[in-house]
């Protein structure tokens, strides 16, 4: 147990070090087709009844967050910072921890719904871009852990954010989902 913890924070300093080279690079305006490497603490799975519901709604042609095991659609990134989003209505479960610092992103796409855990919407991300809709489940999402067998209670809820323009048609399917706020004036 203990060398799994170990392994398990070795594997998240890793991650956090190029992470940190990553944005360094974006906010200096320099490209960079750096892929943040696997963290088990930031890569659970969308659940799949959620991923059915939200696909029927939006029909989503990429799955932006994504790895060879772990992809929810035949198109998926593994590098969403070197693609083009701009013909794309992308699904984004992203490394949870960083959401907000991918979510410049979701203004280039044509649409795009992203999982969000509710603490980081108190976030410089979220504060600069304001999604057109914010859905509020009203009960915690349990999502699933990379091994895909051990279930666990979530610690934090999760919200959906969608970003681009949406139907009325859309919109009341969503609120199957959860209760929906707007940030249209
Ligand atoms: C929370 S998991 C989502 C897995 C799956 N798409 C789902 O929703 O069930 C996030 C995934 O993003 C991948 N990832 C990490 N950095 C990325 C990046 N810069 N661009 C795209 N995917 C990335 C990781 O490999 C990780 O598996």
């Amino acid at each position: 147990m203990a060398t799994e913890r170990g392994s398990m924070a070795k594997e998240k300093a890793i991650y956090e070090a190029t992470y940190l080279e990553v944005t360094k690079k974006l906010a200096k305006g320099k490209k960079t087709t750096k892929k943040l490497p696997d963290d088990p603490t930031q890569s659970w799975r969308t659940p799949p009844d959620l991923f059915k519901k939200l696909d029927e709604i939006f029909g989503f042609t990429v799955d932006a967050f994504a790895n060879e095991k772990n992809h929810l659609l035949p198109k998926w990134w593994e590098d969403c910072e070197s693609e083009d989003w701009s013909n794309e209505i992308a699904f984004c479960n992203p490394p949870f921890g960083y959401v907000d610092k991918f979510l410049f992103r979701a203004s280039r796409a044509q649409m795009s719904l992203w999982l969000c855990m509710a603490n980081r919407l108190v976030s410089p991300g979220v504060n600069k871009y304001p999604p057109a809709l914010l859905i509020i489940p009203a009960r915690r999402l349990k999502f699933i852990p990379p091994d895909g067998i051990q279930a666990k209670s979530p610690t934090s809820g999760t919200v959906l954010l969608v970003y681009g323009k949406v139907s009325r048609e859309q919109i009341a399917r969503l609120e199957t989902i959860g209760s929906i706020w707007t940030s249209w004036k």
